[in-house]
């Protein structure tokens, strides 16, 4: 009986750290941390807000292309990277806040239908750039955002290399399905390098990644070797 007394009260000691660490496998998936998910289905309240948000050293760099500070100081990495090659990246639009968000997708849905709408601007609490984690890119010459961005060099550079710096290109053309989205090859998310190296190398979604984190049965994060 004294036994058995001893082990319900270890148990009732340790519950709590068990239900948290199964809620919780991996605190950077919390919101705040570099692998939160936030899409259509995970939306976040309006009242979020990265205090620590700022302007990036970069072309475009300023007030509409702020991030979160890690963030902000892998895009400069990577845009020297990048202007090395002889490229030359461009910011566009990065913290985006939840009303700014709301009239960004209310514009869309003055020019084209629900549908159309749904599949290419994300609707306020949904989006990425509300975390503070995503940039919207251009070049030197063109600033607008189109799929022209993915056949630049620059473009194409970014599709292969900003995994290095920490990005994953978010919404690829056959993930759409799964993401919601079209095809951006100009919106990038930071998660950081490590989960940024196996995205590239699994070529997987963000939400199929968060799955494979979720999965007891999930294989050890690689070490850069693994395809799979
Ligand atoms: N264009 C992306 C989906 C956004 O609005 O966040
Ligand atoms: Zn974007």
């Amino acid at each position: 009986m004294k036994r058995f007394l001893l082990c319900l009260t270890a148990l009732l000691f340790l519950l709590p750290a068990i239900v948290f660490s199964e809620e919780n496998p991996n605190p950077e998936m919390e919101l705040g941390g570099n692998l939160f998910l936030i899409n259509r289905d995970h939306p976040i309240g309006k009242d979020y807000y990265p205090h620590d948000l700022v302007e990036p050293r970069v072309l475009g760099g300023g007030e509409a292309t702020r991030m979160r500070p890690e963030a902000a100081a892998a895009l400069e990495e990577m845009f020297d990277a990048a202007k090395e090659e002889g490229l030359f990246l461009a910011a566009v639009s990065g913290y985006r806040s939840y009303g700014q968000q709301a009239s960004i997708f209310d514009r869309k849905l003055q020019k084209v239908d629900r549908q159309t709408a749904q599949r290419t601007v994300a609707p306020p609490g949904c989006s990425e750039h509300q975390l503070g984690l995503a940039m919207d890119l251009g070049t030197k010459k063109e600033i607008r955002l189109t799929a022209a961005f993915g056949e630049t060099p620059e473009g194409q550079w970014v599709a292969a290399n900003a995994h290095r710096f920490g990005f994953i290109i978010r919404y690829k053309a056959e993930w759409e399905e799964i993401t919601g989205y079209a095809f951006e090859p100009w919106h990038i998310r930071y998660v950081g390098k490590d989960h940024a190296r196996n995205i590239f190398n699994w070529d997987i979604p963000l939400e199929e990644y968060i799955d494979r984190q979720l999965s007891p049965y999930v294989v050890a994060e690689d070490e850069g070797e693994n395809t799979q």
